[in-house]
């Protein structure tokens, strides 16, 4: 016998998040892949297992004044605060295509009040969007983002009223690793209705112009990424994980912060996470994504893992 016809099956890096199929773990985090198409020319982005979209807010939004992004050591700072034409324009202009591009689209959704949360959501609501990420981490505006993810009363209340206009879409909740307790606003959100969590956005950071005697940002404070990041998101996603699991409240969470190689992915996932997110490393190496995908299958193969849940170590 010749020996193709012994190899072995191929494994299963698909999964299911609240209803939606992945065909593999890997997504691209919200506000750094642009449209989604923007990195055509660097690979077939339909190898991706999802696209989360910049963030989005109803009205649109002109972002910060001053200096957007810095980079640290192992790290950057960003403060875009959420520059984006508005939902109503993305779902026109830039929705058709995403959709074209043969991968899951996860809308990223802000806003600076409640109500404009809401406004956003019945709109998302109807689209073809697949899934909602709300996020309720964003540290660089002034209004709304993070200041409704820090305690778990405030973030579970706007759960709910979105969630209650969310009735065709699976909703995830992005949460801020700057809350007092992660734990405690993530139980929360679940309580109030998300049907998984990501994390972690940007921890807030800041900079100083010596020359300049000021802080590089207007805001004074900005969002840090990157692999600087990544032991403690990691840590925050396996303490999760516990509490989640204590409380009979476990959600699928997709694990987000500094990942840059396929051994940073695969902790993620055996720390508890069901998929990842990747973000600042596309910008240091546009090919990070398909690179982690084919370094995830192939750590499959060699430990013969048939499916993606034999590689958590958690109970
Ligand atoms: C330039 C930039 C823009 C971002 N914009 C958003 C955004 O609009 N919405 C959001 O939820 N997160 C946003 N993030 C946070 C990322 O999605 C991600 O949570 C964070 O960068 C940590 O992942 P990383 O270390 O892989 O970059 C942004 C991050 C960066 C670097």
């Amino acid at each position: 016998m010749t020996e193709t016809m012994f190899k072995p099956p191929s494994p299963d890096l698909s999964l299911n998040i609240a209803g939606v199929r992945f065909k593999n773990p890997v997504i691209a985090a919200s506000g750094t892949f642009g449209c989604g198409t923007e990195y055509s020319s660097f690979f077939d982005v339909s190898l991706l297992g999802g696209i989360c979209t910049n963030g989005l807010t109803l009205m649109p939004k002109t972002g910060n004044a001053g200096i957007r992004v810095l980079e640290t050591p192992s790290g950057l700072l960003n403060s875009i605060g959420l520059e984006n034409s508005g939902i109503p324009a993305f779902l026109e202009k830039d929705l058709p295509g995403l959709k074209n591009l043969g991968t899951v689209i996860i809308a990223n959704l802000s806003g600076g009040s409640s109500d404009e949360y809401v406004d956003g959501a019945v709109l998302l609501n109807e689209s073809p969007v697949d899934m909602i990420e709300l996020n309720i981490s964003c540290p660089n505006v002034k209004e709304g983002g993070m200041a409704f993810g820090l305690d778990p009363e405030t973030a579970a209340s706007l759960v709910m009223a979105v969630r209650r206009v969310c009735t065709n879409k699976p909703l995830m909740v992005k949460l801020s690793p700057n809350a007092p307790s992660v734990n405690a606003v993530a139980l929360a959100c679940v309580n109030a209705g998300a049907d998984a969590l990501s994390l972690v956005n940007t921890f807030k950071g800041m900079a100083i112009d010596i020359a300049g005697r000021k802080p590089v940002f207007e805001n004074i404070t900005a969002g840090l990424s990157g692999p600087a990041i990544k032991p403690i998101s990691l840590r925050i996603i396996w303490e999760l994980y516990d509490a989640l699991k204590n409380s009979s409240l476990l959600v699928p969470i997709i694990g987000i912060g500094g990942i840059s190689c396929t051994e940073d992915a695969l902790e993620y996932l055996m720390a508890g996470a069901c998929a990842v997110q990747i973000g600042s490393a596309t910008f240091v190496n546009p090919h990070t994504m398909p690179d982690i995908i084919d370094g995830i299958k192939k750590y499959m193969i060699d430990l013969k893992l048939s499916n993606l849940k034999s590689i958590s170590i958690r109970e």
